[in-house]
């Protein structure tokens, strides 16, 4: 097994990354804040979705979730506590703009000044995301994000946002995942909006595309020294077997899939494999997809939790099983753990894009955690999982990655959409019930590291 004389010493391991590593956490917006309904909020598509019954394991709503938005200053101390040097958050758009479009709501816009204030008086860089899936409603009462009329209404977004914190904030994300937020919701349906219609699903991801270069050119109008990015998901794809029609079909689905939005983002065009896998599978019918410009990158942000297997139903598109191999190490998502996978989409990543950075912008894990009778959290199964992706990260950097950050998700237990309040992935619990946080051993693990960092 790869790994096997793991050191778990976060000493030894921070010594395999440079100085200046941008060690950070990450949240999103409508996964910790709750104050769903205060200070002007507008409603988001998920405040829609989870009360759609049966659409969310537990049947909650983030209303709540960790009250990040009235416990902000607890957090950040939290986050200034572990040594983080960076916070990657999300700002809730229906929260700005309570409607999608026009007028801001300046107290929503005030959280996050205090927010981006309290971060830097504590010496943690801001991150901050435009989009982590919960759209006004209002846009989608109007077609959502299959509604080109979007790509203007994100670069207002965008102005709103940068015009209010640009003069504190330099490193910018536009989206989070285009790939889940389009599929998910539009293809799968189980996502907010709960859609399945793959057209649908298309012309999302092509708007989402346009609007990322879009809010970029505002952002860089309107902030000097911005630094822009992406966070793509890209976990890594293996055939399930060594047949040809797996292999096949693990490529078309990394096409269909993976290179479908970084393709794009680098000026290439959309990828012909997965043109012809959703056009056999008629995906396209009746959808015009643009010719999306290229994302002019500062950094590529890599989400990277797991490996998917592919194994073909028959020889048609998108008759096609993924998940974990049987008998696998899974985490309680039934993700497999592929370290190594990390490793090799970085270099895979680095060698067919050549990004200038590359920033892991989310890594972390879900395990059903204990609490000790003396209220202590050793969660050693997520150490351990922290600790060998890191130990493939700095392979990669070694094999000459330019990565120069890694966001561990998440600092708190949050809202985990679909799954409700049912998996864990905080480096510090929070206790539901009552909000009360509590470092687990990870966190003091992750602390050590950053310390050790220099
Ligand atoms: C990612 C999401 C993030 C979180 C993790 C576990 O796909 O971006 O919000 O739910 O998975």
């Amino acid at each position: 097994m790869a790994n096997a004389e793991l050191d778990l010493d976060p000493t030894a391991l921070a010594a395999r990354f440079p100085k200046g590593f941008a060690w950070g956490v990450a949240t999103s917006a409508y996964q910790v804040e709750g104050a769903a309904a205060e200070e002007g909020r507008g409603r988001s598509i998920w405040d829609t979705f989870a009360r759609v019954p049966g659409a969310i394991a537990d049947g909650q709503t983030g209303d709540v979730a960790c009250d990040h938005y009235h416990r902000f200053r607890e957090d950040v101390a939290l986050m200034a506590g572990i040594g983080a040097r960076a916070y990657r958050f999300s700002v809730s758009w229906p929260r700005v703009q309570p409607d999608g479009t026009g007028a801001a709501n300046e107290r929503g816009l005030d959280f996050y000044d205090r927010l981006v204030d309290a971060l830097l008086a504590a010496g943690v860089q801001p991150l901050v995301n435009l989009f982590h899936w919960d759209l006004p409603q209002a846009i989608q009462d109007r077609g959502g994000f299959a509604n080109a009329g979007v790509v203007g209404w994100f670069a207002d977004h965008a102005a709103v946002v940068a015009g209010r914190l640009g003069d504190r904030v330099t490193d910018w994300m536009t989206f989070n995942e285009p790939a889940v937020f389009a599929f998910l919701g539009h293809a799968d349906g189980i996502h907010a909006p709960g859609l399945r219609d793959w057209p649908t699903a298309l012309r999302v991801a092509d708007n989402q595309l346009r609007a990322h270069a879009a809010a970029g050119s505002v952002i860089r109008s309107l902030v000097r020294d911005a630094r822009i990015g992406i966070a793509i998901d890209v976990n890594q794809v293996a055939p399930a077997t060594d047949s040809d029609r797996d292999r096949r079909a693990a490529a078309a689905w990394s096409s269909a899939r993976d290179a479908w939005f970084l393709d794009p983002l680098f000026g290439r065009g959309y990828p012909r494999l997965g043109l012809e896998a959703h056009r056999a599978a008629g995906h396209l019918d009746g959808v015009e997809l643009s010719d999306p410009p290229p994302g002019d990158l500062d950094y590529l942000g890599l989400n990277y939790y797991r490996r998917d297997a592919v194994s073909a139903r028959s020889d048609a598109s998108f008759d096609w099983e993924i998940g974990p191999r049987a008998g696998t190490e899974q985490t309680q998502m039934d993700w497999e753990v592929a370290p190594e996978g990390l490793r090799d989409v970085l270099l895979a990543l680095h060698v067919e894009y050549a990004p200038r950075e590359i920033v892991i912008t989310e890594n972390g894990a879900a395990y059903p955690d204990t609490v000790d009778p003396d209220g202590r959290i050793h969660d050693a199964p997520r150490v351990r999982y922290l600790a060998r992706h890191l130990a493939a990260a700095a392979e990669a950097l070694a094999a000459g990655v330019p990565l120069t950050g890694y966001h561990a998700w998440s600092v708190l237990d949050n809202y985990e959409w679909s799954l409700g309040y049912t998996r864990r992935f905080g480096l510090v619990r929070v206790d539901f019930e009552n909000q009360r946080r509590t470092r687990k051993d990870s966190a003091d693990w992750f602390a050590r590291l950053i310390a050790a960092s220099g």
